[in-house]
């Protein structure tokens, strides 16, 4: 049977699909808050208490997005134990692809030489990660594709506007990638998934001109909209309400209680929001990983960046329950329960 006729097949049954291996890459050259304070009014001080960074990697003049993401499909494979050509579907979760088309998937899909597969971006903000991971999951649950790759790759410094305190300090670039396969053990599975988006929130964060509703121009670049521009305070409130919200759903419609949760890997927007949100949620720190500190706010890669420290650190085990949560421009809202598998 071909597999397009498997993927249509309207009877068939779900499969638990597992997430089988990570990988993680970020350019080497740092920022640090000092050099920060160099290029605008703004204090380590200030940062390290407002948002929790120390320093940020930045991607060199000549690299894209679909450099990292490439680095760190490579680094998945090799830890699934599969090869590009295995892959039958990639999704690149990302809010700075190379060029508006070709999308990035294409683009990293001909560089790994994942012959069989076909993909696309997905614009998804801060949530870009979950919500791949999620879309790749059904295609394998479908029986569609037995391996899947979610990536979640973004380089913020291509869309910051380094004259803007209030933005250029918290953003940084970096890329996670996750295979994901049939559960070899039934019980090792992603378990659950809970994404909403709040589109009245859109103009809280946003990039103005570029797109069709305002294309590139010379009043764009004069008028610096091509920038990230965000009312930080709004994102702030409705990040902390939305994390805790959204957790206690996916948790309450499993039968969990934050006490049965062994990590809970939030996507890293500032540690304020994540001390409030895991607060919340009475969820003690020892559970809660935090490495904004080194990476900044990496969009669609901080939570496969925190995974990666965890796992590092062996504070994340084969069979721990994790509870992933995002929330991001849109605004997007996610959160994953996932029962881990190696
Ligand atoms: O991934 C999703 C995307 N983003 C987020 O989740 C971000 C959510 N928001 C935040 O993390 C925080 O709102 C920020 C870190 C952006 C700002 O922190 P805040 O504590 O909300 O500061 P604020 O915007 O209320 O500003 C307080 C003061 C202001 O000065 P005045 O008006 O009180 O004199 C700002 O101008 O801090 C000033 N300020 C700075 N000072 C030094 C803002 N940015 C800076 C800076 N350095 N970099």
């Amino acid at each position: 049977m071909s597999e397009t006729t498997r993927a249509g097949d309207p009877g068939r049954t779900l499969r638990a699909v597992q997430i089988s291996s990570l990988g993680t890459y970020v350019p080497p050259r740092v920022l640090t808050n000092s050099q920060l304070e160099q290029m605008v009014d703004t204090s380590d001080e200030w940062i390290l208490k407002r948002t929790g960074i120390r320093e940020r990697h930045i991607a060199d003049d000549d690299v894209a997005t679909s450099d990292l993401a490439v680095e760190a499909a490579r680094s998945a494979l090799a830890g699934a134990g599969v090869t590009a050509a295995d892959i039958g579907f990639l999704v690149v979760g990302t809010t700075t692809p190379d060029t508006f088309f070709p999308s990035t998937a294409c683009l990293v899909q001909d560089r790994i030489g994942a012959t069989r597969a076909w993909g696309f971006d997905l614009g998804a903000a801060c949530s870009g990660f979950t919500y791949s991971v999620t879309t790749a999951m059904q295609m394998v649950a479908s029986g569609a594709h037995d391996h899947a790759l979610a990536i979640g790759a973004d380089v913020m410094s291509r869309i910051i506007d380094y004259q803007d305190r209030t933005t250029c300090v918290i953003f940084g670039d970096g890329a996670g990638a996750v295979v994901v396969s049939p559960a070899a053990d039934p019980e090792l599975r992603i378990l659950d998934f809970a994404h909403e988006v709040d589109g009245s929130g859109g103009p809280a964060l946003r990039m103005p001109a570029g797109g069709s509703r305002l294309p590139a121009s010379h009043d764009t670049v004069d008028q610096r909209l091509h920038y990230v521009h965000q009312d930080g305070a709004a994102v702030f409130k409705f990040a902390v309400r939305k994390t805790s919200e959204i957790c206690h759903r996916i948790l309450d419609r499993n039968g969990l209680r934050a006490a049965d949760v062994d990590l809970f890997v939030s996507h890293q927007a500032n540690r304020r929001i994540i001390k409030a949100a895991a607060g919340q949620l009475r969820l003690p720190e020892e559970k809660v990983v935090i490495n904004i500190d080194r990476f900044g706010n990496t969009t669609g890669a901080t939570i496969p960046l925190a995974l990666a420290d965890a796992l590092a650190d062996k504070r994340l085990k084969k069979g721990d329950l994790v509870l992933l949560a995002s929330v991001g421009a849109g605004f997007t809202v996610g959160a994953m329960l996932v029962r881990w598998a190696y």
